[in-house]
């Protein structure tokens, strides 16, 4: 996701330098080229030769290095870049900033770059308080900057607080919302994902294996290009994406009664969640002991979330709807004719006994079905690749619609 960008991350002085290695480590992994940066006081807590390895380039410690600065240059560095990150940012770091001092490689860097910088504060509660921090953090947000604040937990210093260095995931996943371009910028977004759990009794229930993988992979690329992202979740094991508005949902009615409650504010819905169809006519107030050799259990249909905004959305064709559906015979035709009964704007197929799709892979192979008939067939792809193309089709809508 960051193939290509090139991004220069400055360290400061702090404990949590050390996760600084971290940090490069998954920023290289996504594919983008790192320099580093390093202030004296940084280099304390760790070396130049971690980062040096880990990014396959020298590491700027020193203006006066004659031989760097003849190899890389700062103003080169400064320039090169697709984005800064620091991290960690100290309180001395973020206060030269805020007074435009250049006194060494990194803030003489940071004071000739014109590029986003990305700032990730870490330090002792009290110096993150400080009114004067809190001043120039504030002068800061004026400037090309973004900052992403602490975590509040326990520090080095054994004080709980504000200052704990954000975890290098989230910093990774902002650097790639602001690297990608802001096509979906002012467009709200409902995503829904996973399964849902319809009980008989208080610690049974039926269900499928969705993992949600497409549905929050989904909502980081709507995140991503900008846009406002709301993710209605069955139980599912992932961490809830950075940056959405998170709603955790147990069964299918919990998930129709948030989806219905938020879908007039919305541009898209796109149902990626395994809704369950049925549901135990009864939960039992006790868990069920096992006294006979059979047991029946009523089924009564669940609604149909989707069919039912279908069904009530207006002329005016919002919000843009978009299914998803997993079939194990006749995709096409199975695919289409939920189009139609649902009212879709198109709908993503899948063929569940294809090997690397559906339930819990990380990959999918999906057909595109539009309202017009035409059917697009993806290779195989990546969730988060699959969910690109869902968001180009939509885009596509979006600007059909909107001149
Ligand atoms: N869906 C929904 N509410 C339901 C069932 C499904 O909103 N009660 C949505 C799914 O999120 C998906 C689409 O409808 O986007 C198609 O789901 P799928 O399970 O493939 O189809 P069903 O409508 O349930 O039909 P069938 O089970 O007969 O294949």
């Amino acid at each position: 996701m960051l193939n290509g960008k090139s991004v220069l991350l400055g360290i400061s002085g702090g404990i949590a330098a050390y996760k600084a290695a971290e940090l490069v480590r998954l920023l290289v992994k996504d594919g983008a080229s790192v320099h580093v940066v390093m202030t004296a006081n940084a280099q304390q807590f760790i070396a130049p030769l971690t980062f040096q390895a880990l990014t396959g380039n020298p590491v700027g410690t020193d203006l006066f290095n004659l031989e760097y600065e003849s190899q890389i240059g700062h103003i080169h560095l400064a320039r090169a870049a697709d984005l800064v990150i620091l991290a960690p940012a100290t309180a001395n770091l973020i206060a030269k900033i805020a007074a435009g001092i250049a006194d060494d490689y990194l803030t003489t860097i940071l004071l000739a770059t014109t590029v986003p910088i990305l700032v990730c504060p870490a330090m002792n509660v009290k110096m993150y308080e400080n009114r004067i921090t809190q001043r120039n953090l504030a002068s800061l947000r004026e400037f090309n900057t973004h900052l992403l604040e602490p975590e509040v937990g326990e520090l080095a210093c054994k004080e709980e607080g504000a200052g704990r260095l954000i975890d290098p995931s989230v910093i990774v996943e902002t650097a790639r919302r602001l690297l990608t371009p802001a096509s979906l910028e002012g467009k709200r977004i409902l995503v829904s994902a996973g399964p849902t759990w319809e009980p008989f009794d208080p610690v049974r229930f039926i269900s499928n294996p969705s993992s949600g993988k497409m549905g929050y992979a989904l909502a980081s690329v709507a995140y991503r290009r900008a846009a406002e992202v709301y993710l209605v979740a069955g139980p599912s094991s992932l961490p809830p994406p950075h940056g959405v508005h998170f709603e955790r949902v147990t069964t299918a009615h919990e998930m129709r009664d948030v989806i219905m409650g938020h879908a007039p504010q919305m541009d898209v819905i796109v149902m990626a969640a395994a809704v369950g169809d049925y549901r135990p006519i009864a939960v039992a107030p006790q868990k069920l002991k096992k006294l006979q050799d059979e047991v029946n259990v009523t089924l009564v249909k669940n609604p149909d979330i989707l069919g039912h905004l279908g069904a009530s959305r207006g002329v005016s064709g919002r919000p843009i709807l978009i299914g998803f559906a997993a079939e194990t015979e006749n995709l096409i035709e199975n695919a289409t004719a939920k189009l139609i009964q649902k009212n879709l704007d198109f709908i993503v197929a899948n063929n569940l006994t294809q090997a690397g799709s559906g339930f819990g892979c990380d990959t999918n192979q999906v057909k595109i079905i539009d309202r017009e008939g035409i059917v697009t067939e993806l290779p195989p792809l990546t969730k988060e690749e699959v969910a690109g193309r869902v968001f180009d089709r939509i885009e596509a809508l979006l600007h059909i619609t909107e001149p």
